[in-house]
């Protein structure tokens, strides 16, 4: 299979790539800023193929050449939180922070499968966009962080629609939460580390039959009310 991941030079995204090469599939891993570590696997893989791009841009030309003429699993998994600290708190957030994480959380995943729609295997294709519980309202109990919040609530939002306009031509779409990771997001605290949540994630897109398109589903496969 080919797999396309976004925010692939670090993080949850790099353990997307490893995962899905050792697994004998072929990835195309997006990565904004130079990765030692991304550029270091390209080295020893064949399979691996690296492409730049800020998600925030349109695709360039010479980046839609790089790109194979079937894909059949896209990981949206680019993102950013936002101000850190109270930087979100009801007094300090500004409509500049609500902008940019929005560009990045929820625009840019947008963009990317208007980007990709063409290539997407039909039928049989698979989006995946990483969001977060903490875009589920049901969830939010303790307000606050209000750019990463609505911009992870405005994907869950998206990916519900992309999976609705979708399935006519057999792409599913599933929204997923990956747990709370230690990755450089959230200061490496969290309670599980990225190969656990990569491993659970990629078993919820194996089975992905199991769920209703457009659900939001935790690495433990558990759906989650949003
Ligand atoms: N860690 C958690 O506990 C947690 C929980 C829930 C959801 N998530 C979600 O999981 C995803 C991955 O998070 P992570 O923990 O791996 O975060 P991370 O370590 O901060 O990595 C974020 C990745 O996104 C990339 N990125 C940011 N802006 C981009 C842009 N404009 N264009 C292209 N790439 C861009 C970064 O690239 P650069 O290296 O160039 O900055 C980096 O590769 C995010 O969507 C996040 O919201 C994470």
């Amino acid at each position: 299979m080919n797999v396309f991941i976004t925010g692939a030079g670090r993080g949850i995204g790099l353990g997307f790539v490893v995962h899905y090469l050792s697994h004998g599939h072929t990835v195309y891993a997006c990565y904004r800023n130079d990765s030692d570590e991304l550029a270091a696997l390209a080295e020893k893989h064949n399979d691996l193929n690296i492409v730049q791009w800020d998600v925030t841009l349109p695709a360039t030309e010479h980046f839609l050449q790089s790109l194979p003429a079937q894909i059949d699993i896209v990981i949206n998994n680019a993102g950013i939180y936002g101000p850190r600290k109270d930087g979100q708190s009801l007094k300090k957030i500004t409509a500049e922070a609500m902008h940019e994480v929005f560009d990045i959380d929820s625009v840019a995943p947008l963009r990317v499968v208007q980007t990709l729609h063409s290539r997407l295997r039909s039928p049989g294709g698979i989006i995946a966009n990483i969001s977060s519980k903490m875009g589920s309202s049901s969830d939010n109990s303790s307000g606050g962080t209000y750019a990463y919040r609505a911009a992870k609530a405005a994907l869950i939002i998206i990916s519900k629609s992309m999976a609705v306009d979708l399935a006519p031509e057999g792409i599913t779409v599933i929204t997923l939460h990956p747990g709370w990771v230690r990755t450089d997001m959230v200061d490496f605290t969290g309670l599980i580390d990225v190969s656990d949540s990569v491993e659970g994630m990629a078993s919820v897109i194996e089975n992905i039959e199991e769920y209703t398109p457009g659900d939001l589903v935790a690495y433990d496969g558990k759906v989650i009310p949003y």
